[in-house]
């Protein structure tokens, strides 16, 4: 006999297709959760003008500056998870401040099973900065990726002149790793890098303030036996 299909439940069937969805990081007062296509609109509004996407992103003749950063917003969030794979990933986690949606902090690999390496990068509405939640949202995803992923370690660079970035990587312990030359699209751009080890992390007791729950369904996403 021909069993029933299970039931269909409105918003159940998120975490049991991308179990990903139910993913939640908890640091100090910020709790990060994975972009919904649902938020795509409302983040697309509050992003701030001083975050830079990729300058070698397509731009499409006929939009101009602002619908073509409007359309990345979306295309950039339905390759991260379109494109997934245990070896390649990017994981876009919403940002949840005093109850409201206040910014995005991605973590991300490439080759991660061999290289156990892991890269970030962020942003936050202006209302929220200077405040530690820069700070805070970094460690949620550095909890995961250390406490819980088994990275081996953490890159970041950014802008000789992005003191808020530098200072939330410094801020957390990671080490200059020395300077280099991008092509910004516009010419030249020296960026710093830096670097965090799992040693190092562990070290200063960043830990016991990273709490991750809703991880074990999502282990074989990241590689990880069940
Ligand atoms: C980067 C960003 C997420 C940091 O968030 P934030 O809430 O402003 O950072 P925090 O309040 O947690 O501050 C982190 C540290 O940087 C320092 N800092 C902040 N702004 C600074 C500035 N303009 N110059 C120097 N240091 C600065 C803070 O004093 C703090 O260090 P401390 O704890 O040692 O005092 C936020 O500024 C942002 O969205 N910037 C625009 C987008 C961007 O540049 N993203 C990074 C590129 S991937």
């Amino acid at each position: 006999m021909r069993q029933a299909p299970p039931a269909w439940h409105p918003g159940r069937m998120d975490t049991t297709a991308w179990p990903l969805f139910g993913l939640r990081l908890h640091c100090r007062d910020v709790t990060l959760r994975l972009v919904r296509e649902s938020d795509l609109a409302r983040l697309a509004a509050i992003v701030p003008d001083d975050w830079e996407d990729n300058p070698h992103s397509e731009r499409f003749a006929g939009l101009d500056a602002a619908q073509n950063r409007l359309r990345l917003r979306y295309q950039d969030y339905w390759r991260a998870l379109g494109t997934w794979s245990p070896a390649s990933w990017q994981l876009p986690m919403a940002v949840e401040y005093s109850g409201a949606l206040v910014g995005v902090q991605q973590l991300e690999a490439e080759n991660f099973p061999v290289l156990r390496t892991v890269d970030s990068g962020s942003w936050l509405i202006r209302e929220v900065r200077g405040r530690g939640v820069g700070v805070a949202m970094r460690m949620a995803v550095l909890g995961l990726a250390f406490d819980h992923l088994a990275a081996l370690a953490a890159v970041t660079s950014a802008d000789l002149d992005n003191g808020a970035s530098l200072g939330v990587s410094r801020r957390i312990g990671y080490t200059d790793n020395g300077t280099g030359l991008v092509d910004s699209g516009h010419g030249p751009l020296e960026l710093q890098y830096l670097r965090l080890t799992a040693a190092q992390w562990q070290a200063a007791g960043h830990s016991r303030e990273v709490t991750v729950t809703g991880l074990d369904p999502c282990r074989p996403w990241f590689g990880l036996a069940p």
